[in-house]
């Protein structure tokens, strides 16, 4: 499967009508992945699906899937979201009792191993662990809700980590989640982020394509600039 290049929209289907799941999926078709947060009511204070959920939704999406877990103990659950067929699979940090084994795990299973990191967590320690993961995700709210506003705190933190990478020849992706819009997305473009999701500001848009295209082109012009 070829990639999709930078810069990438990836509209969070947290914003879609669970109920008419198939009809919100086809409406995103010009997306590069579609974002599925799984959150468990544990390691956020919010609950949305499983995988039984995100296998329909694997079998439904015209994009491939950029899985998002929100929960506790992804040791044990997130190589399910592998075998199911998800292009990528990101776990938080805070939660991982082994994140290099898991992410291991993750890529010989086939999908792209992803890390991701609250906003109050320091990035340091993922500088010696970055080739073992394909996207590295900086949360721009508190994870578990749509809608929240942009934290620009966070933007130092991505600018760090995303010098690192470069200096140490990485080309691990970058993602930024929450409180993306037209307002905020050159921001995190500046700092460095590739890949973009964006879930009220697409779902909440009268014209989704016209939204994820005027997504990819602020984002464009912003990192042309940088
Ligand atoms: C929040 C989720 C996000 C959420 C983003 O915990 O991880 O993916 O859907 O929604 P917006 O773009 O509305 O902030
Ligand atoms: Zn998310």
């Amino acid at each position: 499967m070829s990639l999709p290049s930078a810069p990438r929209i990836n509209p969070s289907i947290l914003s879609a009508d669970f109920v008419n799941m198939q009809a919100d999926l086809a409406r995103i078709a010009t997306a590069d992945f579609v974002h599925v947060d799984v959150m468990d009511n544990h390691f956020v204070p919010n609950l949305t699906f499983g995988p039984q959920m995100v296998e329909r939704i694997q079998a439904t999406s015209p994009v491939p899937l950029d899985v998002h877990l929100m929960i506790s103990d992804p040791d044990r659950w997130a190589p399910g979201y592998a075998e199911l067929g998800a292009a990528s699979v990101t776990f938080h940090l805070e939660a991982a009792a082994e994140p290099v084994t898991l992410a291991r795990r993750l890529r010989d299973i086939g999908s792209r191993a992803g890390i991701a990191i609250k906003p109050g967590t320091s990035g340091d320690s993922l500088y010696e662990i970055l080739d073992e993961f394909d996207q590295i995700l900086v949360m721009t709210v508190e994870p578990g809700f749509g809608g929240q506003g942009f934290m620009t705190q966070a933007m130092p933190k991505l600018s760090a980590l995303v010098a690192e990478a470069r200096r140490r020849g990485s080309s691990v992706w970058f993602q930024v989640d929450g409180g993306i819009s037209d307002d905020t997305i050159a921001q995190a473009a500046e700092a460095g982020a590739d890949t973009f999701v964006a879930g009220s500001a697409v779902y909440g848009a009268v014209n989704i394509e016209a939204a994820i295209s005027g997504l990819r082109e602020r984002a464009r012009a912003a990192s042309l600039e940088a």
